[in-house]
């Protein structure tokens, strides 16, 4: 049973752009049934501004991390903020959860700029305790997916997962390895993910429940049924016709 159960929105008429995306703007009544949800979609289609309006009612900062990171004032107000988040209603399952990680693939670099001025201002104890957090090395100390499988392996465990393209840096057999994270912590009942991704493997992961984001709203599909999943593997069982059919011009 997920912990957070339900996300809620009305019709969107506050003047902004947000009434311009067509798979938020008529209001939305999400059922969040499993502990690992995706949301998928066309590029622009408003799966980031849903996933930053739910991880800003959850306490977490815009920018990235837990909600720890969230009670560093200087590290939260600048300038990040969901204009959906006030749209938005969360409905809890049992209690609320505090405790998880919102994380952008396109913004870690900043966040671990972050965590080095963090090491950087911390006595020797609360260094080992941050370091080990990541594995024992600042996160630019590691490649871009050596970061991103560190964060999850030292950092996920009890709590919300909030996670925008997770699979950007990771290579085929590190998304296997992040998968086997995600069935740890989902079969332990620890923990919910939410994930908006173009990954059509990260789209397999068994149970997961599958949002689509398109001009008619948001509906529940199939990893099959997902233009992910049915392109790429159209493409790579016959690349080349794809690609004479690219350059025939
Ligand atoms: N600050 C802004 N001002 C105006 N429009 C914006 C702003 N931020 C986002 N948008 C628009 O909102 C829409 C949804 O953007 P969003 O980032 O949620 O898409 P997405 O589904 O996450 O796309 P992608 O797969 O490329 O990450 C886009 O059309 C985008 O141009
Ligand atoms: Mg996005």
């Amino acid at each position: 049973m997920p912990f957070l159960s339900r996300v809620s929105l009305p019709l969107i008429q506050d003047g902004s752009y947000l009434q311009n995306i067509p798979s938020l703007n008529h209001g939305l009544q999400l059922s969040l049934t499993s502990n690992v949800t995706f949301f998928v979609g066309e590029n622009g289609s408003g799966k980031s501004t849903l996933l930053e309006g739910i991880a800003e009612q959850c306490g977490f900062s815009l920018r990235g991390g837990n909600r720890n990171h969230n009670l560093n004032t200087g590290y939260r107000f600048e300038g990040y903020e969901s204009p959906l988040a006030k749209h938005i209603s969360l409905i809890w399952s049992s209690r609320r959860i505090n405790e998880g990680f919102f994380m952008r693939a396109e913004s870690f670099f900043n966040f671990a700029t972050y965590i080095d001025e963090l090491i950087a201002e911390a006595d020797i104890r609360d260094k080992k305790r941050i370091l080990d957090a990541y594995g024992g090395r600042s996160p630019h100390e590691q490649s871009h997916g050596e970061s991103f499988l560190s964060l999850f392996n030292n950092q996920f465990d009890n709590g919300i997962y909030i996670l925008d393209e997770p699979e950007a840096a990771l290579s085929p057999a590190r998304i296997l390895a992040f998968m086997s994270v995600i069935h740890e912590l989902d079969k332990s009942g620890r923990a919910q993910f939410i994930i908006a991704t173009h990954s059509p493997m990260l789209l397999c992961y068994p149970g997961a429940t599958i949002y689509q984001f398109d001009d008619n709203g948001m509906g529940e599909t199939s990893y099959e049924e997902t233009e992910h999943f049915t392109l790429t593997k159209s493409f790579l069982n016959n690349p080349g016709a794809y690609l004479r059919h690219l350059t025939d011009h």
